[in-house]
């Protein structure tokens, strides 16, 4: 029997996501010791988790008997609350990317296009290439999404546009008016989806209670795995109209988000003293990193999120350099960006870690 013959085949060519790399699987390749190496490579938070978040899993943790609440109706009922929405126009994910999987489940068909800018969030393209549908890549422009190209790109075809802001791997966002306004001017059968996993860290969030008042295909997410500090609970949830929610509520999995996540994802909405300081240490640390590239003479894309990205030479023999010195960053080959790295900050002491290595490297780039 060959197993192929029975495969869907578009999942033979589906391509794989490589996330960053784990501290302890780097630590176990070169022989270092785990305690020592600092990750800089996927966009987490450098101060943790919240300690108000920290305490409620805990005790969540006393109930792992029972199921979680499948219908996450408290949490949904907090976001709703602090977004001015009704709870049923919130829909709660394992991470944002579950949520992004079930637009494609409940939207994407072969012959489908899905517009998104390159290089932008890799996961927009590997859901399009699940679902049999085709990726229309649109480049940025000067790092930043080029709205008009996007709206020139349209076609009958075209069943779903993603626009993240901020960007990653960018760090760069649109004018909240500009993206407004272009939403505006897209046909109303595109379900727009607006990323929004970095936001809290932006001055200003954008403003889109018209938009979703406006009843059309609009999804913002959102996602607890940066500025909240609770990646490795995944939790993520998007804003949109309730027609829309019940939708990509029937294709979720039963128990999709579980009991501990649900109560650190709580905790950590209430802890405003502590995200107002990852806040300002992001702040704090995006300035110290951006001065300390400019001093080594690194070109970087100035950015408002968590992470910076820094044109090095050749992006993957840096990447292996910093390994060896136990600092793990991201190199974006697959973002079809070879010569950069992706940098997330860190805290004031892994910046200069970083930074040192950087410089010690400089002459090899
Ligand atoms: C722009 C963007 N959207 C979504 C995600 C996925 O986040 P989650 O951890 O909620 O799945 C990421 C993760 O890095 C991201 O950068």
């Amino acid at each position: 029997m060959n197993l192929t013959d029975l495969v869907n085949p578009h999942i033979l060519s589906q391509p794989v996501y490589e996330p960053g790399r784990p501290i302890e699987d780097v630590a176990r390749e070169l022989g270092l010791n785990p305690g020592t190496i600092i990750k800089l490579a996927s966009n987490e938070n450098s101060l943790g988790t919240s300690p108000l978040a920290l305490n409620a899993m805990r005790q969540a943790l006393e109930g792992a008997a029972l199921y979680p609440d499948g219908g996450c109706i408290q949490l949904r009922a907090r976001l709703a609350t602090r977004h001015d929405l009704a709870s049923d126009q919130i829909v709660v994910g394992n991470g944002s990317n579950e949520l992004l999987e079930l637009l494609g489940h409940v939207f994407l068909r072969p012959g489908d296009e899905v517009l998104m800018g390159t290089p932008a969030f890799i996961v927009y393209k590997l859901v399009t290439l699940l679902f049999g549908a085709t990726p229309v890549e649109v480049p940025l422009c000067d790092h930043v999404h080029d709205l008009s190209a996007m709206a020139a790109a349209v076609t009958d075809r075209t069943k779903m546009i993603f626009l993240p802001s901020p960007n990653n791997p960018t760090g760069t966002t649109n004018e909240a008016s500009e993206m407004i306004n272009w939403v505006r001017s897209l046909p109303e059968n595109i379900v727009v989806i607006i990323d929004e996993a970095y936001a809290e860290y932006l001055d200003k969030e954008p403003d889109w209670s018209d938009l979703l008042a406006a009843g059309r295909p609009l999804v913002i997410l959102r996602t607890f795995s940066k500025i909240f500090g609770l990646a490795a609970l995944r939790v993520g949830y998007g804003r949109m109209n309730s027609e829309l929610a019940g939708l990509l509520q029937r294709s979720r999995q039963p128990f999709n988000v579980n009991a501990v996540a649900q109560a650190g994802a709580l905790a950590a909405l209430d802890d405003h003293d502590w995200i107002q300081r990852c806040r300002q240490t992001n702040r704090e640390g995006l300035e110290q990193l951006e001065l300390g590239l400019a001093d080594l003479g690194l070109p970087f894309v100035p950015s408002v999120g968590n992470f910076v990205l820094v044109k090095v030479g050749d992006g993957k023999v840096l990447f292996s350099a910093l390994q060896r010195v136990g600092v793990i960053v991201r190199p974006v080959g697959v973002y079809g960006l070879p010569e950069w790295v992706r940098i997330t900050v860190g805290s004031a002491a892994q910046n200069e870690r970083l930074l040192s290595a950087l410089a010690e490297f400089r002459g090899a780039m």
